[in-house]
């Protein structure tokens, strides 16, 4: 047994242990600026993710580190409050305890959550992107060392297109813009630079941001169905005149707080397995 599969094993008894019969549907991972979700989930229990083996503990501000189970319109869910980038750790991996256990605890899907830089001109800071497709140049891959033919994975269908019309239509029933895109996935922790945006753009994607694409990448493989939102938090290098940092990606992404979190309350509360 690997010591990812130890942890994993160590992590589902835990929450198991303390969850309280809750066997959650669907897995969330809240990204920047978005934590403030998880006070939405009726009688939650909170576990950090330091008593978690395997889960890794985010060091970046805007990600709190720990596990909230619950229920959301009477939907059972995991929900991880913060997350951890591959510039963190240098490893593509270091979601895959987390992803594993979403699994294996029984969720049959993810929702993710990310801050992002826009390509598209209409697309402006406090806008909200479904993201339809990604593109991987990073060069690495979660699924690196895995063994067997199941690391083949199908990416043609990533992300669940059954869970991409309902999120329109969520949208459109609640007169919310909602964008439609492609992610890139850049390691981090850096922004891009203007000419790698262009060179982005001339790829096919309309928005770019350090994290996500690994965990989509992992729940495909673990079987798990997949959508994913972007914040628009700002315009990507080289298309706007303000300074690109972390602070204002936390300050943009508030803007879109109320939006994500009426998408997402309407999407559990009608989600049926
Ligand atoms: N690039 C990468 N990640 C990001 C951005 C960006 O412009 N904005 C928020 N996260």
């Amino acid at each position: 047994m690997s010591a990812a599969d130890g942890h994993i094993e160590e992590s589902t008894a835990i929450i198991t242990a303390r969850s309280d019969a809750i066997v959650p549907k669907i897995g969330l991972v809240l990204g920047s600026g978005l934590s403030s979700f998880a006070d939405r989930i009726d009688n939650p229990i909170i576990i950090p993710f330091g008593d978690l083996p395997g889960f890794p503990k985010p060091a970046v501000s805007g990600h709190e580190g720990r596990l909230v189970l619950g229920t959301v319109g009477g939907t059972s869910v995991a929900t991880m409050q913060g997350r951890t980038h591959y510039y963190e750790a240098a490893d593509a991996e270091v979601m895959k305890v987390p992803i594993q256990t979403l699994k294996i605890l029984g969720c049959e899907a993810v929702v993710l959550t990310n801050a992002a830089g826009s390509l598209n001109p209409n697309a402006g800071p406090g806008s909200v992107m479904l993201i339809s497709d990604h593109i991987n140049f990073m060069g690495v891959s979660p699924l690196f060392g895995e063994v067997g033919n199941g690391r083949f994975v199908d990416m043609t269908n990533a992300y669940d297109k059954g869970f991409l019309n309902e999120f329109k239509s969520i949208a459109d029933g609640q007169g919310i813009r909602l964008h439609n895109g492609v992610y890139m996935w850049f390691c981090g922790p850096q922004f891009e630079t203007p000419a790698e945006i262009r060179a982005a753009k001339i790829l096919g994607a309309t928005c770019v941001g350090m994290s996500t694409v690994p965990e989509v990448i992992l729940a495909c493989h673990a079987g798990l169905r997949v959508v994913a939102l972007s914040i628009i938090t700002n315009f990507a290098a080289g298309m706007g005149d303000t300074k690109l940092s972390h602070e204002q990606t936390l300050r943009n992404a508030k803007i879109a707080t109320a939006d994500v979190h009426k998408l997402l309350v309407s999407f559990l509360s009608s989600y049926k397995s």
